[in-house]
């Protein structure tokens, strides 16, 4: 519908901008896509050792996939759209918000790896699948210390929480297609993973040569 297209483009829109970046900038930081990983995201922020740097861009990138998710339900449910058609916008536009944060607009098409931006989205759909997702997270984070591995194991069970919690449906399909692309941005974390090379949270960046 031409509710779903106008919100998901907004929701593209929303998810382009880059906090890793902005933030950053505002604060004078060095730019992300320049040491550590490159991965313009708040892991890679917490490398440059800036704490409250790393937590404001998480918290960004979280807001501008739940906040447009948020609102399109609300519009859904003024206009007494279906449970159906309810579930279709919302997975257009958590999913138009993802692939904002991985091909941003804004910032030449070189985004992000789209784990806190998926972990917004998640809460705006269902804040349950939301926290079920976050503490796999964090579990995974506690015991490994390696963000990369908690956000590849965090993205497998969404889907699985989706289906036994929910139900199948847009909701699932949107989630199966989230966890294809986080995995396919995680390419080089998963190589180091295997190596042992990849670093763990909270380490800095190592300092230029
Ligand atoms: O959230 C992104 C994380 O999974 C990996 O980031 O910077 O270690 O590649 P990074």
């Amino acid at each position: 519908s031409t509710f779903t297209a106008l919100a998901s483009l907004a929701g593209y829109l929303i998810g382009s901008l880059s906090f890793a970046v902005i933030v950053s900038r505002l604060m004078r930081l060095d730019d992300p896509r320049t040491y550590g990983s490159k991965n313009p995201g708040a892991t890679n922020v917490l490398r440059s050792g800036n704490r409250a740097a790393a937590v404001l861009t998480l918290a960004l990138d979280a807001l501008k996939g739940y906040v447009p998710v948020v609102l399109a339900a609300w519009v859904a449910a003024e206009h007494r759209l279906s449970s159906d058609a309810t579930e279709w916008a919302l997975g257009c536009v958590g999913l138009a918000a993802f692939l904002g944060h991985l091909w941003p607009v804004f910032f030449r098409f070189q985004g992000g790896k789209g784990v806190a931006t998926a972990v917004g989205v998640l809460f705006g759909l269902n804040p349950w699948l939301g926290l079920a997702s976050l503490a796999t997270w964090l579990i995974i984070a506690a015991f490994f210390r390696y963000s990369s591995l908690a956000s590849l194991v965090a993205a497998v069970f969404a889907p699985f929480f989706q289906l036994f919690g929910w139900g199948g449906g847009p909701i699932a399909l949107v989630l199966v297609v989230m966890a294809f692309l986080l995995f396919w941005r995680h390419q080089g974390n998963i190589r180091k993973l295997i190596a042992g090379t990849e670093s763990k949270l909270g380490a800095r960046a190592a300092p230029p040569a």
